[in-house]
């Protein structure tokens, strides 16, 4: 339900920031040592956050729990392997999900079995090519989780969502980036770091949704996250790619990087920090 958006005579010029971030995270030369990059990222993405019990989603659920209704229909976008949505669908009435990737809906409808999830229906498809008339109201929560940086304009998003949406919005972003992938960044490309990896998708949300007038509850938590040498390699590559080429060699010289960084088992463990916002469309 889209409500009235307040006149406002002056404006935050926030959309030449979020052009540039943008430009930096998708323009860049990427990574060329390891072809299946991608469906090992996705695989590792998916063991990650079950062996971690769905902390990040099970602490997103508790939240939206708070105000959400038991029998509750949610609509996600963009779910992934089911981040939020795994915990989540035990504690409202169904949820609905589209996802344009068949790889991450495999690991989805894979991860969704597993737990015995039978309320949730999967829809494969570009969230910006949905019909708004058909979605119309149609759900008490529209929400995304680590969503806003996939879409290039985040006024049309954050309209899909109020549009979807009879009562409630919400976004769970994540808001803090361990040292390591900075230190990294800086010692491979000779540049000081200057912020290139600052998670800072919320406030343009914010900013954007307190012009339009709408009052948002904003709360955080933090999840641990604990990752291997070769998929602290593959997520350190990830960001340091979008600046130069990670070849056999580079990616060679982040894996000596890290290494000292290993707790005793080998492993690396991070906590980070996550931002909710939630409001009431109608
Ligand atoms: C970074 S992942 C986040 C996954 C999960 N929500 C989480 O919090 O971990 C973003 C997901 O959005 C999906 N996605 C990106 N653009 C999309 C679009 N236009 N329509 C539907 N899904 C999209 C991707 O395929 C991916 O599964």
């Amino acid at each position: 339900m889209i409500g009235e958006k307040r006149a406002l005579k002056y404006r935050i010029n926030w959309k030449d920031a979020r052009q540039a971030i943008l430009k930096e995270r998708i323009g860049g030369p990427g990574l060329r040592f390891d072809p299946d990059i991608k469906t090992k990222s996705a695989a590792e993405f998916s063991k990650r956050i079950k062996e971690g019990e769905y902390e990040y989603g099970r602490k997103a659920a508790a939240i939206f729990s708070g105000f959400l209704n038991p029998s509750a229909h949610v609509l996600e976008i963009g779910p992934g392997p089911g981040t939020v949505t795994v915990p989540l669908s035990k504690k409202v009435g169904a949820i609905t999900c589209i996802d344009l990737s068949l790889r991450n809906i495999a690991h989805l409808e894979k991860n969704l079995q597993e737990a015995s999830c039978d309320n949730v229906d999967v829809i494969h498809k570009n969230w910006l090519r949905t019909d708004d008339v058909e979605l119309k109201d149609g759900y008490d929560l529209v929400f995304c989780s680590h969503f806003l940086w996939m879409i290039p304009d985040l006024e049309e998003h954050l309209e899909k969502m109020e549009n979807a949406s009879r009562k409630y919005c919400a976004i769970v972003q994540p808001a803090g980036r361990g040292g390591l992938v900075k230190e990294v960044y800086a010692r491979i490309t000779g540049n000081e770091y200057a912020g290139e990896f600052e998670p800072d998708g919320d406030y343009f949300a914010y900013v954007v949704l307190r012009e339009w007038g709408r009052l948002l509850n904003v709360s955080h938590f933090s999840f641990t996250n604990t990752m291997t040498l070769e998929e602290k390699v593959h997520s350190t590559a990830s960001f340091v790619g979008r600046f130069v080429e990670v070849d056999e060699g580079v990616a060679a010289r982040i894996r000596e990087l890290v290494l000292p960084h290993a707790g005793e088992d080998g492993t690396f463990v991070e906590t980070n920090d996550v931002v909710v916002m939630w409001w009431e469309v109608a």
